[in-house]
């Protein structure tokens, strides 16, 4: 090699040596539905590298490896992906029931954490990662990713710039069709039945913690105060193999006052769903597949003024993105875990309301 070769070749080591010294180093544990999301951001970001992967299904790993060009280490055992020294960040998208333990454990062996939602099944364990996430002074997260998409990233700029005056209702309609059949299969070790997982109470919590939880989150950063009272109605009135609930009705009162109505239905596909946020001076109101549009209490219909300072891009990159510059600036996350808990509260409290049929309060949160 002449000179004028070798100061290119060195340049070229140097730079790869920074980049990977600046790469944040991902292990995904869960590689089903979700996992295919995460990593989707991961190969559009370059500050990311992803070191190893843990499933169950080892043919799973493989093609998420040969996204990956085969150079992540595989595991069966989840166990062995968070012992792993090459790992700083463990990602993790597994059915609900097994967020507590993968979480917890990863944390105490001093990993970065970004968890997918919902936190935990139930409020004490999710008490319990959010306790151990503090001790543990690593960067925990929640992937509520829908902070980052642009309609709720424009609603909530709007009702915290004063659009629709002081906020004083909410009315949520969601509507959709079953459960994907591709779900991974969950034998309940308490009855033995085996079943796509979001079919069972114990591997899911709820349909309003699997599902609804993103609407709740929407609507807890919007009001900004604890669930004060919590009224509910639903069932399985559609189909008879799920253990979860098919429809809900839910009635929550905020301790500043704000009332939230929320309706789910998962027998109803392609029916868009309404959204109606009213103020004392406006209301915000769009269905899922439409614009947003502003009534005036005092007068004619107006222009939602447009929202500001938001790149488009996928909303799991900037999520991603959110996380990781945390982790650089030793800060907490936005999407932490009193965010992820406040909004899950929305969904225990819906829950406790239903099967135990009565009002629950801030006392059942105490
Ligand atoms: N943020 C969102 O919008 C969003 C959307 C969908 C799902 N999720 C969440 O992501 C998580 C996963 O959901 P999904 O749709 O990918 O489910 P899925 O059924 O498609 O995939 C689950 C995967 O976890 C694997 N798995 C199960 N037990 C495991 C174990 N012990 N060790 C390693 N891997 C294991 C399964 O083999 C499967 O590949 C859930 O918590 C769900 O609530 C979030």
């Amino acid at each position: 090699m002449t000179r004028r070769e070798i100061v290119p070749a060195v340049a070229a080591a140097s730079l790869a040596m920074a980049q990977s010294a600046n790469q944040n180093r991902i292990g995904l544990i869960g590689n089903g539905n979700r996992g295919t999301v995460h990593l989707s951001a991961y190969l559009k970001m370059p500050e990311v590298k992803v070191t190893a992967l843990s499933d169950l299904e080892s043919s799973r790993m493989d093609s998420y490896n040969a996204k990956l060009g085969g150079t992540a280490a595989k595991y069966i055992d989840w166990r062995e992906l968070i012992r792993d020294s090459n790992v700083d960040v463990v990602a993790i998208a597994v059915p609900n029931h097994l967020h507590p333990e993968m979480a917890i454990a990863a944390l105490r062996a001093g990993k970065h954490v970004l968890l997918e939602k919902p936190i935990a099944v139930n409020y004490k364990l999710a008490r319990q990662i959010q306790a151990e996430a503090k001790k543990s002074g690593k960067v925990f997260a929640v992937g509520m990713q829908r902070r980052y998409m642009a309609r709720d990233h424009h609603i909530q700029q709007m009702v915290d710039n004063g659009v629709i005056g002081k906020l004083k209702a909410i009315q949520i309609t969601e509507y959709r069709g079953d459960w994907s059949p591709k779900g991974w299969h969950y034998t309940d070790p308490k009855t033995g039945r085996t079943a796509n997982w979001r079919f069972l109470k114990s591997a899911t919590g709820s349909t309003e913690l699997e599902f609804s939880v993103h609407a709740f989150s929407q609507v807890t950063q919007l009001v900004k105060s604890p669930l004060a009272r919590c009224t509910g109605s639903g069932g399985r009135l559609h189909y008879a193999d799920h253990e979860t609930r098919d429809l809900t009705h839910g009635l929550i009162d905020f301790e500043n006052g704000v009332r939230f109505n929320y309706t789910f239905c998962l027998f109803a596909p392609g029916v868009p769903g309404q959204t109606v946020i009213v103020g004392d001076k406006a209301v915000l109101r769009y269905s899922s597949d439409g614009p947003i549009l502003l009534d005036s209490l005092a007068g004619p219909a107006q222009q939602p003024p447009a929202l500001t300072g938001f790149e488009p891009e996928q909303a799991e990159v900037k999520m991603y993105r959110e996380f990781l510059g945390a982790i650089a600036e030793k800060r907490e996350s936005a999407l932490s875990a009193e965010l992820a808990i406040e909004a899950a509260k929305v969904a225990y409290a819906i829950d406790m309301a239903i099967e135990q049929n009565r009002n629950v309060t801030a006392r059942d949160f105490a």
